[in-house]
Order: C-alpha cells, then sequence, then structure tokens
C-alpha cells in the first residue's frame, strides 16, 4: 500500500483545514473523495484541492470512492454513525472530537472499535500533537514538577467568531462536549487519573441566544481525581482579543505554563501607545502544526500497522465527564462519581 486513500466528510471550518493538509502536507496520504452537504464548499473543494471526487452523500462516497481510511470532521452528532459505518465497512477511521454528544452514543462507538481490532481508530485531540503540549507532557513525566496537583485551562473562542458558534449551537451538545472536552481530555493526560467528583457553573454573560439550549456563553467545572489531584477549567465564546487557549499544571515541585499569552509569534510591536503582542485569532492559526502531525500520525499508523496514543476510550471518558459537567451546570449539583 503506498499510498493512504482517504475520504473525508464535512468541509467547514475545520474540515476544509483537514482536506488542504491531507492533500498536501501529509505524506503517503491521498484525499481520494469529500463530502458536503454544502454546495459552495464542494466547489471550493474542486477548485482548490485537485482531482477530488466530490459527494453529498456519505453512504455514497463509502460505496464508490475505493477508500482505505475516513476523516470525518462533520457535524458533532453525525460522529458516532459515521465512524461505525466506516468500520463496518472495514474502513480505517480518523474522527474529530467529540467521539459521540452523548456517552451512550460513545459505548456503541467503542464497541464497533473493538470489534475491528484489525483497523486505526484514532480521535482528534491535536492538542496532545501539538509541540508545545507534547513538551509539557514530556517534562511531566521526568518529574520536572514533582506530582501534579492542578491543572487549570482556559479555552474561550473569539467574540468575532461568535456567529458560527451561535449557528453550529444546535449541533454542538454544549460548551462542555463541544469545547471541555479538550480540558478534560488534557486534564485526564497531564494528571493520569480520573474525575471522582465535579462541580460546574457558567451563565449566559453576553449572548442570551445560548439559553434556548440550556448552556452559556462561559461555562467552568472544577473536579477532584481519583489521585487527589485537581482541575479547573473554563470553556468560553467571548473573548475579545483572540483564541485563547491557556493551560498550567502545577505541581509540588515546579509549574507549566503553555500559552499564557495567546500569542501569535514571538513578536513584540512598538509604537505610541506602547507594546503590543499580537494574539492568534483561531483554531487552525495556533494549531496548524497540531493539525497536520495527528493526520501524519494517523496515516503511519496505518502504515505501520500501529495504534494511536489517542485512544476511542479518551473519547468516551470525555464525553462521559463533560456530560456530568453538563448535569451539574444544568441542575446546579455537585456530580459524585462511583
Ligand atoms: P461546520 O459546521 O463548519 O461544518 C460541518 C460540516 O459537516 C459541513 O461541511 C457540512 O456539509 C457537513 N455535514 C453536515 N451534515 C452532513 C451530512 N449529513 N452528511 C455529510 N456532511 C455533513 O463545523 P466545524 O466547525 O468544521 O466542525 C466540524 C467538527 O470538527 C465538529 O465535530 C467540531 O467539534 C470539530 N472541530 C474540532 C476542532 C478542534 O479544535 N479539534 C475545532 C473546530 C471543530
Amino acid at each position: 500500500m503506498n499510498k493512504i486513500r482517504i475520504g473525508l466528510v464535512g468541509l467547514g471550518r475545520l474540515g476544509f483545514k483537514h482536506a488542504e493538509n491531507i492533500s498536501r502536507v501529509i505524506k503517503h496520504a491521498e484525499l481520494k473523495a469529500v463530502c458536503s452537504i454544502v454546495p459552495d464548499e464542494l466547489g471550493r473543494a474542486k477548485a482548490e484541492l485537485g482531482a477530488v471526487n466530490c459527494f453529498t452523500d456519505y453512504t455514497e462516497m463509502l460505496d464508490k470512492a475505493d477508500l482505505d481510511a475516513v476523516a470525518i470532521v462533520s457535524s458533532s452528532d453525525l460522529h458516532g454513525a459515521q465512524t461505525v459505518e466506516a468500520l463496518n465497512r472495514g474502513l480505517h477511521v480518523f474522527c474529530e472530537k467529540p467521539l459521540g454528544v452523548s456517552f451512550q452514543e460513545c459505548l456503541e462507538v467503542e464497541k464497533a472499535v473493538a470489534e475491528h481490532k484489525d483497523l486505526v481508530f484514532m480521535l482528534g485531540f491535536m492538542r496532545r500533537y501539538d509541540p508545545s503540549y507534547a513538551y509539557a507532557k514530556k517534562k511531566i513525566d521526568e518529574g520536572y514538577i514533582g506530582r501534579p496537583i492542578l491543572f487549570r485551562g482556559y479555552s474561550v473562542d473569539p467574540e468575532s467568531a461568535i456567529g458560527g458558534a451561535l449557528k453550529y449551537a444546535a449541533h454542538s451538545a454544549g460548551q462542555f462536549i463541544d469545547m471541555g472536552v479538550h480540558d478534560i481530555d488534557l486534564a485526564r493526560w497531564f494528571l493520569q487519573s480520573e474525575p471522582k467528583s465535579v462541580y460546574a457553573i457558567g451563565g449566559c454573560f453576553a449572548h442570551d441566544e445560548y439559553a434556548k439550549y440550556g448552556d452559556g456563553d462561559n461555562v467552568s467545572a472544577l473536579m477532584q481525581f481519583e489521585n487527589e489531584s485537581m482541575a479547573f477549567l473554563l470553556a468560553g465564546r467571548t473573548a475579545p482579543h483572540g483564541y485563547n487557549v491557556e493551560t498550567e499544571i502545577i505541581g509540588t515541585k515546579g509549574q507549566i505554563r503553555i500559552g499564557a499569552v495567546p500569542q501569535k509569534n514571538l513578536v513584540e510591536l512598538f509604537d505610541q501607545s506602547g507594546v503590543t503582542k499580537e494574539c492568534s485569532q483561531s483554531f487552525p492559526e495556533r494549531f496548524h502544526e497540531a493539525f497536520a502531525n495527528e493526520m501524519q500520525e494517523f496515516v503511519d499508523c496505518i502504515l505501520e500497522g500501529r495504534k494511536p496514543e489517542v485512544t476511542v476510550q479518551d473519547g468516551v471518558r470525555s464525553t462521559q465527564i463533560a456530560e456530568w459537567a453538563t448535569q451539574s451546570f444544568k441542575n446546579k449539583e455537585l456530580i459524585k462519581i462511583g
């Protein structure tokens, strides 16, 4: 097998980025087909991605495109069913986060992955493939901060992207499952434990539109883990300055911060009003290396017969914990697990 032939579903805000990467950046991969229900997106794919077969129906793409693998970057509420359908046809699957919009749905995907041990399944927790996060993880595993005590993660989209976020809200299953899963995954990864209690709060501080989904525009959760370590996360949509993803891990002997100022680059601009550090404005800008690295890892795993570090269980657990956080937020209750 020289090149892994990939069919990609979803050509929206993130899907087109993955499509460009597969078509131009990822080694040993071919973007064989794309699928979207938005005609303009398919038109753009035809114009910009070269010879690629375009489909408006996912099942038809699986039937006709002669694929080895699929990349699922469609709306979150489709991930589970599309993953199971692809696995049952013998295709390797890369699926964007979240694995599913409910714990129950995730269990069905987990079952399908277990039934197809010969196939590679990978979930798109791309922060683990960002060089800074990977470096922080290495330092923690080497004991640099001693015993990790606290994880703090802020993930706040820019206010300038609120239009797209509100449009997507009906499919997202809420801020914890849509955005909070990233920090839930990182907390589990860095703290090497599972939560035993979750308490969440939040509100509609700038966008009442979220109230009709029982959601907030900024929500936060505090968790205690089985090994007694703590995690605090904020998921929001109203950062005035840009795409604010900031992480801190505090240990008994030191602490590590990643992206403490969400800088676009290392440049500082000096003028009459002072010194400015520009901020990154979007997830493709901040995590462009991570998105390419994770897709390369998916392709390499298929070619080398390996399994990726991010597993279906990471998807199941992160959605389950995000569901508990959502429940805590909605019912104003402390959730004790187990
Ligand atoms: P979007 O709303 O911009 O695009 C959704 C895409 O799904 C569209 O191309 C649409 O045609 C396609 N789609 C919807 N229903 C379909 C159907 N029945 N059959 C085939 N295609 C269908 O969404 P966006 O922002 O690109 O998000 C897509 C996924 O990527 C979401 O699950 C989201 O959680 C995830 N994501 C992950 C990010 C990360 O940081 N890892 C960042 C942004 C999104």
